[in-house]
Parts: C-alpha cells; structure tokens; sequence
C-alpha cells in the first residue's frame, strides 16, 4: 500500500524535534555514541572505481588578487577565462588538500574548507561543458580531492547541455555539493547532520571566495529540488557504498556581473538520470550505526520551485577599510584551525571592526552574494582581548531590520550602546560589560579555546519564522550560512596573522540563557573563536601533493 508522504507541517515538526533533541545539555549530551570506534572510522576519500580520472593541475598560490580585494566591490580582479588551469585553481583554492599532518604513525589530511572534527562530508561535482584543456564534451564529474582529479561520472551530448544552461552567461558551469552524512554520524551521532551542514556552508563560503580571486562570480541556484539535484549529479543509483544526499548546487560564471540568473528547466534536469552513470563508489566502513539522519534529511528535501526570497529592507553597509598587502590565495592555503589558544594575544580595535564589518551582507559583496536569501544569521560575540573595547558580551545585527525584533527577545541584555570608537556603518552593540571568559568556555562544552582567544561568539539564527515561512528545507540553508561566515572569519583571522576555529559544541540552551532568549525565534547554531593560537610541535607537516 502506498503510504501519505508527510505534510509540510510534519515535516516542520520533524525539523523542531531533531533541533530540540540534537541539542547538548549540561546534564547530557546529544545522543551519540559516546566513544570512537576505529574499527569502523570512515574513508575520508570517495572514490568512484571504473571512472576515467583526469588530473587537475596544482597551482601554486600568487601575491595577486590581494585580500581585501575580493571583498570590496569594483576591486574584483578581471574575470579569467575557463581553461583547464583556471578550473583546476578554483578547486584547489576551495576543496582541495592543503597539508597532510603526522604524528608517529598517525597520518591526515586537512583541506582548504573547515570540517567538524576533519570528518569531510562533503563531496564536490563538476557539471560542464566544454572546457579548454579539459573536455571537448559536456561531462558530470566528481571531485576526488586526496588526488586533485576529476572522475568522470557521465559524459553527455552538447544538445542536452545547451539546454540545461541556456540564458546563462556565456562559459557558465556548475558545481554541485552533496553530504556522506555517516562520516560525521560516525563520531557525532544524531546531531552530526547539523555538522555536515555547517562543513557544507564552509565548502559553499570557500567556492565563492575562491571563484572571485578568479575574477568569477559563484550564486547558489536554489530552484532545482533535492531529487533533481540526485538525478543531475548521478547520486540516485543503486549501490551499497553509503549514500550521499544532494546539497546544493551552485552556477560559476566567468564574468564579473551575473544576476539575474534564469532557471533550469526541469524536464533537462530530469533528463540526467537516463545517462550512462560510470563508476562504483566506494564503502567507506565495514557496518555502520543508524542515527536516524536519512530519515531526518527526507523531511528537509527541497521540492523544486524558486522560491521568492524577501530582499533587505535596510542593506548593510561597509565602511571599506583600506586593503592590506596580503594575498588572497596564501591565506587560503594557509588556513588552519587553532588547537589551543595562548590566552594572550590582543586584537586591536580596528583589526576586530574590520572582522565583523566582512561578515555583513552588503551588496554584491562575496561571498554572502552567492546566497539568494537575505542575512539570517547575527552574531553574539564574547569580547575577551580587544584593545580599547571592554569586556562583554556585543551583538552585530547583520540584518539592521531585526533590530528592535532582538532588542525584544534578549531579556538579559542591559541597555544597548554603540562600543567606543565603532563606525556608524557597523551595526554592533554592547549589551553587557562584563568578563564573559567562565561562561564562552563552559557553554562551548567546557572547551579554552572559547575563552583563552581575543573573542569568541554564537550565531543567532531567525528560527521559528524563516523556516514557517520557506519551509523545513531551509533548515539546512540557516546551517549554511553559519559555515559561510565561519569559512570567511577563518580567513579574516588568518590575515589579521591570528588563528580560529569552529565550534560545533556548544550546550545550546545554556547560551539561550545567558542572551535571555526564551522561545523558538531565535536559535544558536553555530560557535567560533578567533584568537592568538598555541601551535602543537608534536606535528609534523607535508606537503597537499607531491
Ligand atoms: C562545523 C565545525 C565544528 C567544529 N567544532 C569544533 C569544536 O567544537 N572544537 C574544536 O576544537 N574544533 C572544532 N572544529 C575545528 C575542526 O576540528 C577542524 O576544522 C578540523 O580538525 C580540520 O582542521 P583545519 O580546520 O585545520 O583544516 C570545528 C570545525 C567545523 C567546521
């Protein structure tokens, strides 16, 4: 008997449960299973066996484009030409490895793009036609980053790729980002699916920067439907290897002013699933346990439709600070997580502005501009060790019109006020002096680096009426935004010659209190610290390839 697929307001429901419950307490921890078992440690690496593999070329970074550059409108870099180089660069600048670490007989990969315990759920896809030095013909191929290589998963007429893409700019491709929720699940449990997307809003947050130091502008197409997503990127088939639900798909194109973006026409998209789909992907553990994330990822499936987005009322601002002599591609390869913070290190005042005015959506600034929505997401900061700001907890508004809506929720705060010497453009506000060291450490599940940085912070989510409203498919599009601000504060921290990390723990309602919030409209989903980090001299470094 066929049975009802569930409401919309099941799924909602479903969506309320899994964030109430994947939540950690003081008294217990989101379920998980409480210790790691190497006997079934996931594969970092999908591999597709019997497909063709083309090798990327590796291209060392250049002092060119400049930091700052790419974030200040009218000072993008000229838009390079699609070539197998340039493509190459785009995936080495956002998926790649960056360094192989060892210690003893210990060996791992880091990659250019933040993941939750360096677990890597997320999986890469080029879609493209073609491509000089790269393909005469149209081709879906994904991403095998420990070897920097295309697989080619499905080639396919020039017909079919003309009207997938037709009324895209000229040179227009696409990439495509899915999750293995299981590498996560492994270590984290239940909650693991709000890991994977947050690692995969850092891969979308690292695509859009790493496309603008090509002079090329990356938006997230967010009309298609998660299974004309499966169908496109050749994830629908059967296979025992563990599955990898499509994320988001996102057009590149090589020119510097692309909207409006028309949409895919659907009856292309369903078109994909009948081609000749090449390779077997790989088992990535011996038995797996089930935390339920299939399940609770079917409630968050986008059906296809775009959706009508309410554009800013009040468009953030940038006060443009002058750009620094620093590199873009060298703080892109450098990026590293900090391990432990030095509980020393000062930021200065301007340097801790200059942060927090990149994280603003302004228009047309990369890389918020990849998104089609406007700024979910505001930032609760735990100010520790900035020059002449006082110890407290501060609040930026990244989207002005909620002022008065969080100024209403916040019921711990006292009254707001401007910290000295903040430019009129940046929306931040202290909303209590005091030491806040004892509490960013506890809530981020008793971790130092919360408390032993210059600042730490939560991002806030509009909770209850963004996703009334868009639907329980923009659950994993709030998640997204927090890794594009964490992928971007990486980077940020990295030029001011400091260091960061993500913070997935973090005891969620605990922090709820210490804001004063009491209900759903706000949620935190997301921690971060910036500070001055303690390097571990047990390991040693190699280099991403050979
Ligand atoms: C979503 C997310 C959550 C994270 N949570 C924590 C955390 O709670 N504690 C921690 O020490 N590091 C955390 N990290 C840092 C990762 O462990 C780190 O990114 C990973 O080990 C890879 O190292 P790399 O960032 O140097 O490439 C988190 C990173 C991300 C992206």
């Amino acid at each position: 008997m066929k049975q009802d697929s569930p409401s919309r307001s099941d799924r909602l429901q479903a969506v309320f449960d899994y964030h109430q419950a994947t939540k950690h307490r003081f008294e217990a921890f989101a379920p998980g299973p409480g210790f790691l078992d190497w006997a079934t440690q996931p594969d970092p690496f999908r591999r597709y066996a019997g497909a063709r593999l083309i090798p990327l070329e590796t291209v060392a970074p250049t002092d060119e484009p400049r930091f700052d550059d790419i974030f200040t409108a009218g000072h993008m870099p000229a838009a390079v030409p699609l070539t197998l180089r340039t493509i190459s660069q785009l995936f080495y600048d956002s998926l790649a490895l960056s360094a192989w670490k060892s210690t003893g007989a210990a060996r791992w990969a880091l990659r250019v793009n933040a993941s939750s315990g360096n677990l890597h759920p997320t999986e890469g896809y080029l879609l493209c036609g073609p491509i000089e030095g790269l393909c005469e013909q149209p081709m879906v191929c994904h991403y095998a980053a420990q070897e920097h290589a295309l697989e080619v998963r499905a080639g396919f007429d020039r017909a079919r790729w003309d009207s997938l893409c037709s009324g895209f700019p000229a040179h227009t491709f696409f990439i495509g980002l899915t999750s293995i929720h299981w590498r996560e699940a492994w270590k984290y449990g239940q909650r693991a699916y709000r890991y994977c997307m947050h690692d995969a809003g850092h891969a979308l947050g690292a695509l859009s920067i790493a496309a603008a130091g090509l002079g090329w502008q990356a938006r997230l197409l967010d009309a298609p439907g998660t299974d004309e997503l499966a169908r496109l990127l050749g994830t629908l088939q059967a296979h025992d290897a563990e599955p990898e639900e499509p994320d988001m798909l996102i057009a590149c194109v090589p020119a510097p002013a692309v909207d409006p973006l028309p949409e895919l026409p659907a009856a292309v998209l369903q078109s994909f699933e009948s081609l000749d789909w090449q390779g077997q992907p790989n088992r990535l553990s011996p038995s797996h346990l089930d935390w339920g994330i299939e399940a609770f990822a079917a409630h968050v499936r986008k059906p296809h439709g775009a959706c009508q987005y309410e554009p800013f009322a009040e468009p953030p601002q940038s006060w443009s600070p002058p750009p620094r002599a620093v590199a873009l591609r060298r703080m892109i390869r450098q990026r590293r997580s900090a391990v432990a913070m030095d509980a020393e290190t000062r930021l200065s005042r301007a340097v801790f502005y200059r942060m927090l005015d990149r994280t603003l959506a302004v228009p047309g600034a990369v890389p918020f501009s990849t998104l089609p929505w406007s700024s979910q997401l505001h930032l609760a900061l735990m100010v520790h060790r900035v020059d002449d700001v006082p110890p407290g907890l501060y609040l930026l508004v990244r989207d002005p019109v909620q002022t008065v809506a969080l100024e209403q929720v916040l019921t711990q705060a006292d009254p707001w006020h401007k910290p000295p010497g903040c430019p009129p453009q940046l929306p931040l506000y202290c909303l209590m002096e005091r030491d806040t060291r004892g509490a960013a450490r506890q809530i981020s599940c008793q971790q130092d680096i919360a408390s032993d940085g210059c600042f730490s912070l939560a991002m806030l989510a509009g909770f209850d009426d963004p996703l009334q409203r868009y639907g329980p498919w923009f659950y994993p599009r709030l998640y997204w935004e927090a890794g594009m601000i964490g992928q971007l504060l990486y980077l940020e921290a990295e030029a001011a010659g400091i260091r960061s990390t993500g913070i997935g723990c973090f005891f969620d309602d605990p922090m709820h209190e210490v804001l004063g919030l009491t209900d759903r409209r706000f949620q935190d989903i997301y921690h971060f610290t910036v500070g001055g980090a303690v390097e571990d001299e047990r390991l040693s470094t190699s280099p991403a390839y050979e």
